[in-house]
């Protein structure tokens, strides 16, 4: 578990890769999110001191955006887009096998921290749904068979695909 003074060290790094700029705000984020796969309450605190800008302009913007999480998620996040294109092509099926298959609902992470479900509206990827992105890989044609292989094969700590 990272402890606080390395999340606040991590987060003024990325403050000062971006020198300070306030107008950056967006980007910290996505990087502070990409360092500890979601927006710990210590990093928003700290990005706001370094950035000389209120903590709740940052908890604004963090929460505007569903794509950043204020509560840690699991290694591996499975979202499972429920777009018009990919329901009508059975995203509630995949959805129930997937919650089957890592025993949780959309928004938990596993007990043993490796996965978290999410559903999330259109990913840009309407041709090939139903899609599931796991963490930044795209899978399309998604079938039951396909969440059992996928989401074995990262158990076995093998590739994705
Ligand atoms: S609706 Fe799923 S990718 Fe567009």
């Amino acid at each position: 578990m990272t402890n606080v003074s390395e999340i606040r060290k991590k987060t003024k790094l990325i403050v000062k890769k971006y020198s300070g700029d306030k107008s950056a705000l967006i980007a910290v984020l996505q990087d502070i999110q990409e360092a500890f796969n979601y927006l710990p309450k210590d990093a928003l605190a700290a990005a706001a001191k370094a950035l000389g800008i209120p903590v709740s302009r940052v908890y604004e913007v963090a929460t505007f955006y569903t794509a950043f999480s204020l509560k840690p998620r699991g290694e591996h996040v499975v979202k499972i887009c429920m777009g018009t294109a990919c329901h009508v092509r059975g995203a509630a099926a995949i959805q129930d096998k997937m919650e089957r298959t890592l025993c949780i609902k959309p928004g938990e992470t596993t007990p043993d921290q490796k996965f978290s479900l999410e559903t999330v509206n259109c990913v840009g990827a309407c041709a090939l749904g139903p899609v599931v992105v796991i963490n930044t890989e795209y899978h399309g044609q998604m079938t039951m068979a396909k969440v059992d292989k996928i989401i074995g094969k990262i158990k076995e700590g093998g590739a994705q695909s």
